[in-house]
């Protein structure tokens, strides 16, 4: 599939800081592109670059092939990571009031569907829960039926039922073919919905690909975590297999032969209390890559 957006060796400097240093990639039309990494990583001033709200130290961001320009932003739609919605006025009115921007618009009940508004369409913009607002946040961005979502951060600091519920909205936009550019620091969520994603840490790109084919790339094996190993001091004597590593007070072991690693544990006499194995992930990927863990 040809790609519906580009960005080219995009820099972005603010007087001391450099928060984009030379990022370049391309998003296949139709999929959910991730743009991952922790606070202060860069990527919502990459966002907000490509969006054509925030001017470029350098590179260039092309859409369909062409320079940005205002007929782009005819056909994109936006949910920013902090939004102020209108107060004193009830979520079908704020709806309204967005529709009358556009030439265009789906018709309430459209992205009423959509977005799963029905319960509260006549509640108070000041009354709205957390999961709420990002939902109507979500219909507002869908409201001129765009080609390009883009959505930042939806989903921070809503609870894990909230959070759910609106992966299920991401996938309803994604099964009407438009575009999505996500960004996020919830490593789950990128793995659930992202078709592609850039791992970004200190204002680059650290890998890009597909979720699994970065995995594959990086790891063999499955991870084993031994949360409560017992006294540090005697550990250092236990045999513990030679790729282990310490990180936080927890021994993390990647093994390709579990049967063997497990054998090595035993003979090790460590306390195994709250041993887990799990395939590797993009959190794991995110601490090999960084040596960090996500700073939120
Ligand atoms: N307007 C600004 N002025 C100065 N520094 C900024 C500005 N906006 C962002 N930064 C800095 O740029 C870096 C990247 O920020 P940001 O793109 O918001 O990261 P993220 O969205 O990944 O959390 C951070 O170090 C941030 O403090
Ligand atoms: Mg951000």
């Amino acid at each position: 599939m040809a790609p519906i957006l580009e960005v080219r060796d995009l820099r972005k400097q603010y007087k001391s800081v450099r928060a984009v240093d030379g990022v370049s990639f391309t998003v296949p039309e139709g999929i959910c592109f991730g743009l991952l990494g922790p606070n202060g990583a860069g990527k919502t001033t990459v966002v907000e670059m490509m969006e054509g709200i925030l001017q470029p130290s350098g590179g260039e961001v092309r859409f369909r092939d062409r320079p940005i320009d205002t007929e782009f932003k005819r056909r994109v739609g936006i949910q920013f990571q902090s939004t102020a919605l209108p107060e004193y006025i009830t979520v079908k009115e704020t709806l309204e009031l967005f529709r009358a921007l556009y030439p265009h618009p789906r018709p309430i009940d459209e992205v009423a569907d959509i977005c799963s508004l029905w319960d509260f369409l006549d509640r108070d913009n000041r009354k709205l829960s957390g999961g709420q607002r990002q939902r109507l946040l979500l219909a507002i961005a869908i409201i001129p039926k765009p080609e390009v979502v883009f959505l930042d951060e939806p989903t921070t600091g809503l609870d894990p039922q909230a959070r759910r519920n609106f992966w299920s909205l991401i996938e309803r936009i994604k099964a009407e073919k438009a575009t999505i550019l996500l960004t996020t620091h919830y490593m789950d969520e990128a793995q659930l919905l992202c078709d592609q994603v850039a791992i970004m840490d200190h204002g680059k790109v650290l890998e890009l690909d597909e979720p699994q084919a970065l995995l594959d790339r990086h790891f063999h094996g499955t991870v084993v975590q031994i949360p409560n190993p017992g006294d540090l001091s005697q550990l250092r004597q236990a045999r513990l297999p030679a790729d282990a590593v310490f990180r936080d007070g927890v021994i993390e072991i990647t093994s390709d032969r579990l049967d063997q690693t497990v054998r090595e544990l035993l003979s090790a006499e460590l306390n195994l209390d709250g041993l887990t194995v799990h395939k590797p992930n993009l959190e794991d990927l995110f601490i090999k890559l960084t040596g960090s863990s996500l700073r939120v």
